[in-house]
């Protein structure tokens, strides 16, 4: 391992106006959102799709990294350069999720504990020669009646310790991603007592773990209301509990963080994260890590269609563009009507 080698890596995943596309939806959930478009999911409608993304005209300008899905790591542009490759010709650096999935956890009634720490090694290994430079490990915490417990935190905080200290033996970078959903009717001060501890055991596990925090990256949900939340805060209230929440919990000595977007809209996604980073000096970059904020538009735009691949990269395009604006405090509401 060369704690070097990771921290160049994550320095240029969190470089200045760029932030990470999260294109690393499995066979089910891209199926899902496939379905809305009305498109059959196949080996080669996904390619396809990967492809009307990586190949967006300027996308390296505020893209510095994508998270890829196995498959997709394997697959190659209509030209046959795999894709990893393709990226990092561009100078973007290719990303992989390893982790299989969120189960039940046994006798804790909805909750849920992270698989795929099982030969997880012999994987990583793999995958560093495939080009992939860092990794990605999702735990999820859903909020509700009696839930969470101190248990699933702990499990599932141990696991994500666990796989970025095996990443970082291997030379890759680990984005750490404890995910708070916001698919409850919490509040936000709800969710902040939620991050605060979910935060707190994270970094108690990394620590102990002995992971290199100069060498990863932390992609943490914001702060924010849930989705059914009768009176969901301000724009201004979720920049503020969020930057509040990172502050007491994440180390000035990891490099940044990059939000998931995690059901929000691309315009609420993008003013989020630019409110936070005009709010002055921070000990972290502060960026984006976004599935489904920069791709919803662009996967309805293309449609399943040939003749919609350009438009399916406009605006793709322009939202990596107008959240690379966010990296440094200048998007503003209505931006995106002007765009595109
Ligand atoms: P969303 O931005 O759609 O939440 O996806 C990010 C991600 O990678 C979730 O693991």
């Amino acid at each position: 391992m060369s704690f070097a080698d990771l921290e160049s890596v994550a320095a240029a995943m969190v470089a200045t106006g760029k932030g990470i596309l999260a294109a690393d939806e499995s066979s089910g959930t891209i199926k899902k959102r496939f379905d809305k478009i009305g498109l059959e999911s196949t080996e080669e409608s996904r390619r396809a799709y990967r492809e009307l993304l990586f190949t967006t005209p300027d996308m390296a300008q505020s893209i510095s990294g994508v998270i890829f899905y196995d498959e997709t790591l394997r697959q190659k542009t209509s030209k046959g350069v795999p894709f990893p490759e393709y990226l990092a010709k561009l100078g973007v650096v290719p990303g992989i999720k390893v982790d299989t999935g969120a189960k039940p956890l046994a006798a804790f009634p909805n909750e849920t504990i992270t698989e795929g720490l099982d030969g997880l090694r012999e994987r990583l290994m793999e995958y560093y020669q495939l080009g992939a430079r860092f990794a990605k490990w999702r735990g999820v915490i859903d909020i509700g009646q009696g839930f969470p417990t101190r248990y699933a935190i702990h499990a599932n905080a141990q696991a994500l310790a666990r796989y970025a200290a095996l990443c970082q033996e291997q030379n890759i970078v680990p984005i750490v991603e404890p995910e708070v959903l916001m698919d409850g009717s919490h509040t936000l001060e709800r969710c902040e007592e939620v991050t605060n501890a979910v935060l707190a055991e994270v970094f108690q596990q990394l620590d102990g773990h002995r992971v290199h925090l100069e060498g990863m990256i932390l992609k943490p949900n914001m702060v924010i209301s849930g989705k059914k939340c009768a009176q969901r805060a301000s724009p201004e209230l979720v920049a503020a509990a969020t930057v509040r929440c990172l502050k007491r919990h994440v180390p000035g000595a990891v490099p940044g963080i990059a939000f998931l977007s995690g059901g929000q809209s691309p315009a609420e996604a993008s003013l989020h994260l630019s409110l936070m980073n005009a709010m002055g000096t921070l000990p972290w970059q502060l960026t984006f890590s976004y599935g489904r904020a920069l791709q919803d538009t662009a996967l309805t735009g293309w449609g399943g269609k040939p003749g919609g691949v350009a438009a399916g990269q406009r605006e793709f395009g322009k939202w990596a563009r107008l959240n690379g604006l966010a990296r440094a405090g200048r998007f503003k509401p209505g931006m995106e009507a002007q765009a595109a």
